[in-house]
């Protein structure tokens, strides 16, 4: 409320050192001003409280709220310049106000924590790099996909896309859907070059699954921060890990034989996605700069553009019910550059 009052104050303080436009004129110029100036804040306003409500979000104090609502303003208005280009046809996807839309973009860069992968995988079966499959395959369907989870605050992707790819390989081979521990993973992979919640790739979470196995969600429970090794019931032990050509052909071809596999991405710009094929030739695409790790759980095509399905971390709030579509064929955000899956 304070904002609006003072703003409606500065302009009648203005306004009246034009006494020389006639009264009704003057009248006329302050209460137009000043709804312009109600109706967009209050609006801004109406979605700040609609947002923290969601989110549950509170700050510890008036000043962190004011620069909270600032940076929420800006990053609203980046929200609705998109989708005005979406209305128009411009463009094939969709921002929103989201969980980051209090955010700055260092600090989402933080929560980006993917670190490339010095770990090499078994090479693929030439029987799987040309298989001809479905045009179109989403693994939900299968019933081959656990559901969408949320990291929170601890850069863990990496751990979420191994587990994920974990969960789905044990569909895959014993038609049951367990889900596995990300915390055992962020806790207990130091060793082979992870940093938990600062970082790792889902390599690492796949050696140490062959080495030591995994145990179950239920087990080892998600905790969102690091925490010392805990010794656990394995549930799972993987007997190794394939790393795929950096092919989007080779990479659909995987998807439709073996079932969804990790692969890391470029992430900084999706993170106000809400929903549509996200297709940014400007989303960088080099293997260096690749930031995050998701499950790739499909392909299709929508209004005659081809995608990726991706099931990501950010909880069922983010984007289509915790999904997005990436753009195929253009090596969109570099998804070609990384890709991996275990094999039990
Ligand atoms: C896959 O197909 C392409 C083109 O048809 C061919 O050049 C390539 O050798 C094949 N790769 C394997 C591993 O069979
Ligand atoms: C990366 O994107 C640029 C610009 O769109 C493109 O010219 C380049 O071919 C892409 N590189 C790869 C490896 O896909």
């Amino acid at each position: 409320m304070r904002h609006e009052s003072v703003c409606v104050f500065t302009i009648l303080v203005w306004t009246g050192g034009f006494h020389y436009l006639g009264y009704t004129t003057m009248k006329f110029l302050i209460v137009l001003v000043a709804v312009a100036l109600a109706a967009n804040a209050l609006s801004d306003r109406e979605q700040w409280d609609e947002f923290k409500l969601k989110h549950g979000k509170s700050y510890r104090n008036l000043a962190e709220e004011t620069r909270r609502f600032a940076i929420f303003q800006d990053n609203l208005r980046v929200i609705e310049q998109h989708n005005a280009k979406y209305e128009r046809g411009e463009t094939s996807f969709a921002r929103g106000v989201n969980r980051f839309t209090d955010m700055t973009k260092e600090e989402i860069k933080k929560l980006l924590n993917r670190k490339p992968s010095p770990k090499t995988g078994n090479t693929m079966t030439a029987a799987m790099i040309n298989a001809t499959v479905a045009d179109s395959l989403d693994w939900r369907a299968q019933g081959a996909v656990a559901t969408v989870k949320d990291q929170g605050d601890c850069g863990s992707c990496w751990a979420f896309a191994a587990v994920g790819a974990m969960e789905s390989a044990y569909y895959m081979k014993n038609g049951q859907l367990v889900q596995f521990s990300e915390q055992q993973l962020i806790d207990c992979t130091t060793s082979y070059g992870t940093v938990g919640c600062d970082g790792g790739f889902m390599q690492g979470g796949f050696e140490y699954a062959h080495d030591n196995g995994i145990s179950t969600e239920d087990a080892y429970p998600y905790a969102a921060k690091d925490q010392s090794c805990q010794s656990t019931t394995v549930f799972l032990t993987i007997s190794s890990f394939v790393q795929i050509e950096q092919n989007e052909d080779t990479i659909k071809s995987v998807v439709g034989t073996v079932g969804p596999v990790g692969v890391a991405i470029y992430a900084d710009d999706i993170v106000s996605y809400s929903s549509g094929v996200y297709d940014n030739p400007s989303c960088p695409n080099s293997s260096e700069e690749l930031d995050h790790e998701v499950l790739l759980v499909g392909y299709g095509s929508e209004n005659g553009q081809d995608y990726w399905l991706i099931k990501n971390s950010w909880g069922t709030n983010w984007g289509e019910s915790g999904y997005i579509k990436l753009a195929r064929n253009s090596n969109m955000c570099g998804i070609a550059q990384d890709s991996a899956y275990p094999v039990l």
